[in-house]
């Protein structure tokens, strides 16, 4: 376990080049964004994702699958634990080669969750990128296919998966439109994917109900944390700014939103 902490514990320095480099990621307000950036260490240790025996075993099966890291996933896992009390499904957008989305569905099925777990993407790559974006153009993490995620599923043995194939919500949301949901993972990279998906989600999320949107802080992904910003001063939503990437809206109150509308 020391030798996989550690590896982690680099990562960013793998990913970014020495020190040097990771210093290059922090930003000032510029005339481009308004966000200051720097390499976030919390200073706390506690780490309970080492510990936990059957995320541990998920983690290594869905393996290169996913570009999320540890901390987000194991935000992911736990989320799950504590909808178990709601009703409604799990919707994932943005789902690449399927690590996150198969995690959410072994979760909900080792918890016994009655939740279908619905995954969606193009499949070739972000959509919607806009002026908003300052790094992402279009087109990128289209190194998947549909049928790389309902492999994964089915050697997972996940059969409460559903894969769809297209922009969401514009092109694959209309086998949906009467479901509610418990659960939203919007990890779409950019500001307009983002706001499509949280706009058709959030009328058929359940009170109590809770939208991850991972890519929240990350410094190429400054469309998506300007969203959340902006959507998160709503008076039915609770908004927690993770320092893991996630920013995390739990809706609060139905009448506050007729309301507010
Ligand atoms: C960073 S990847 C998702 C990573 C994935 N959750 C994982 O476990 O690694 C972002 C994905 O969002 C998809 N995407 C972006 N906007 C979308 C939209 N409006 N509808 C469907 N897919 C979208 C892209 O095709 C891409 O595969």
């Amino acid at each position: 376990m020391r030798k996989e902490i550690l590896r982690n514990l680099a990562t960013p320095f793998r990913k970014h080049g020495r020190l040097e480099s990771v210093l290059k990621i922090t930003r000032l307000p510029n005339g481009r964004s308004p966000f200051v950036h720097q390499l976030v260490i919390p200073h706390a240790t506690y780490s309970p994702w080492w510990a936990d025996a059957e995320f541990q075993i998920i983690v290594r099966q869905i393996g290169s699958a996913t570009l999320v890291d540890i901390y987000r996933l194991y935000e992911l896992w736990s989320l799950v634990g504590q909808v178990q009390h709601l009703k409604g499904d799990i919707l994932e957008v943005g789902v690449w080669r399927g690590g996150s989305g198969c995690l959410l569905a072994a979760k909900a099925k080792a918890d016994g969750l009655q939740a279908q777990v619905f995954l969606c993407d193009t499949f070739a790559g972000v959509v919607k990128a806009s002026a908003h974006d300052t790094e992402y153009t279009g087109g990128e993490h289209s190194d998947t296919s549909a049928d790389a995620v309902t492999t994964l599923a089915s050697r997972l043995e996940l059969e409460n998966v559903h894969v769809l194939k297209g922009i969401f919500p514009d092109e694959t949301s209309e086998p949906l439109e009467s479901h509610t949901f418990r659960l939203c993972h919007i990890d779409v990279d950019v500001y307009d994917s983002a706001r499509g998906v949280f706009d058709w989600a959030w009328p058929r999320l359940v009170t109590g109900g809770v939208i991850v949107f991972d890519d929240f802080g990350f410094h190429d992904c400054d469309g998506v944390t300007r969203f959340v910003t902006e959507t998160g001063r709503r008076v039915d939503a609770l908004l927690v700014h993770n320092l893991n990437g996630h920013a995390i809206l739990v809706k609060t109150n139905e009448s506050a939103r007729e309301v507010s509308a």
